[in-house]
């Protein structure tokens, strides 16, 4: 049983959140799982790596992030919180007049205030650790690089375009607002609050457990996965790549430094802009079998979304290194070749592709 520091997470029963759990347990920590459902949460357990930390894990159920005290009783003795849930962007989305503010603004600062408010009458928590994202960033006239202090302006509600992606990064850009008012507010904090800006992060997904459901569930990985079977997309997708393995470490290292000041931002991204064109040549070079099996049968179209963020800050001060293009594909694609060959093999589910 280990009796190592107790982190509260939000978000682990998806892509980034389970990442940063997994790390936190290999590392010896304690962790308080947070979901809406706690069904959901309970299931982490039986995936291959969290089974062999089952005392380590705890799970509660958080329905309403919206009710006075949502978070109180759930980070009581937590000695840090890594804030990562938040809604993404959903493609699928076709009704044009969906509530923006209801889907996306609302529920990404709340997350945010009312995590903050739970630290603050909780005494034993040191730092708050919040997954933010590249979106709140713009790239400053005159500069060939965005770094983690170029904030984009921040928008106002009524202005912001009903489309997901839109939507989206304003949630983002809101929630970070209102997380740095409230530090500013809340002066003697007895915690640091530190922000973590992943790019769009790419990789093994280990709660997923079916291809169809890696091509069809709203996520940053479904990109690469569609782009691959072939999807003509005419929405630019962001080439700022990470592998979640990165952005895991990224946080976990963020949430132990010794120097981090609140208010740091640090940018988890590939340092160079990464070309879908690209990502099909390390394809067809990384798994020519499938390629020529028609499990990936190439030939999409998407169009780039060139942003190029500068994470040096994060390598120079968290010591993280960033992983190529090869590594997501090796992780990404690597899961979903093994989903198709095993749902094949078994004739579980018809496939994806
Ligand atoms: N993926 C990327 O490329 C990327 C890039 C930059 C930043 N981010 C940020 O990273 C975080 C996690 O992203 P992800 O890709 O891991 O997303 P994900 O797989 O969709 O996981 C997000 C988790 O947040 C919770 N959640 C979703 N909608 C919510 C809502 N309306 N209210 C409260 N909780 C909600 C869900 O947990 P429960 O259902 O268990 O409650 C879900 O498992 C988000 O803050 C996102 O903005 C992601």
């Amino acid at each position: 049983m280990s009796n190592g520091p107790l982190v509260f997470i939000t978000g682990a029963t998806g892509h980034i959140g389970f990442a940063i759990l997994v790390l936190l347990l290999k590392k010896g920590y304690r962790v308080r799982v947070s979901s809406r459902k706690l069904a959901t949460a309970q299931k982490l357990n039986d995936l291959p790596s969290v089974k062999p930390y089952a005392d380590q894990v705890s799970f509660v159920e958080t329905p309403d992030a919206f009710a006075d005290a949502a978070y109180d009783d759930a980070v009581k003795d937590v000695d840090y919180i890594v804030h990562v849930a938040s809604p993404l962007p959903d493609d699928s989305q076709t009704d044009p007049d969906f509530d923006v503010e209801q889907t996306y603004i609302a529920p990404a600062i709340q997350g945010n205030l009312g995590l903050l408010k739970a630290a603050q009458r909780s005494p034993t928590v040191k730092r708050v650790v919040i997954t933010s994202s590249v979106a709140i960033l713009a790239k400053k006239e005159g500069r060939d690089t965005v770094g983690p202090d170029d904030l984009a302006p921040v928008p106002e509600v009524k202005d912001i375009p009903k489309h997901p992606l839109a939507a989206y990064a304003a949630s983002k850009i809101l929630a970070n607002a209102a997380a740095e008012d409230f530090v500013k507010t809340h002066k003697k904090l007895h915690f640091d609050v530190v922000h973590i800006l992943p790019g769009y992060v790419q990789g093994r997904n280990e709660p997923v457990t079916s291809s169809r459901q890696l091509v069809d569930r709203p996520s940053s990985n479904q990109t690469m996965i569609k782009f691959l079977l072939g999807h003509k997309d005419d929405t630019p997708r962001p080439n700022d790549v990470v592998l979640l393995d990165d952005v895991a470490a990224v946080h976990v290292a963020a949430m132990e430094g010794p120097d981090i000041k609140t208010g740091e931002r640090f940018i988890a991204a590939y340092p160079l802009p990464v070309s879908w064109v690209d990502v099909e040549r390390v394809v067809k070079r990384l798994f020519p079998r499938q390629v020529e099996r028609g499990i990936l049968p190439l030939g999409g179209e998407c169009p780039d979304w060139a942003l190029h963020f500068d994470p040096s800050k994060t390598t120079q001060r968290l010591g993280v290194e960033f992983h190529g293009i090869e590594d997501m594909v090796k992780s990404l694609v690597g899961q979903y070749v093994e989903l198709v060959e095993k749902e094949r093999r078994t004739g579980t589910q018809s496939t994806a592709a």
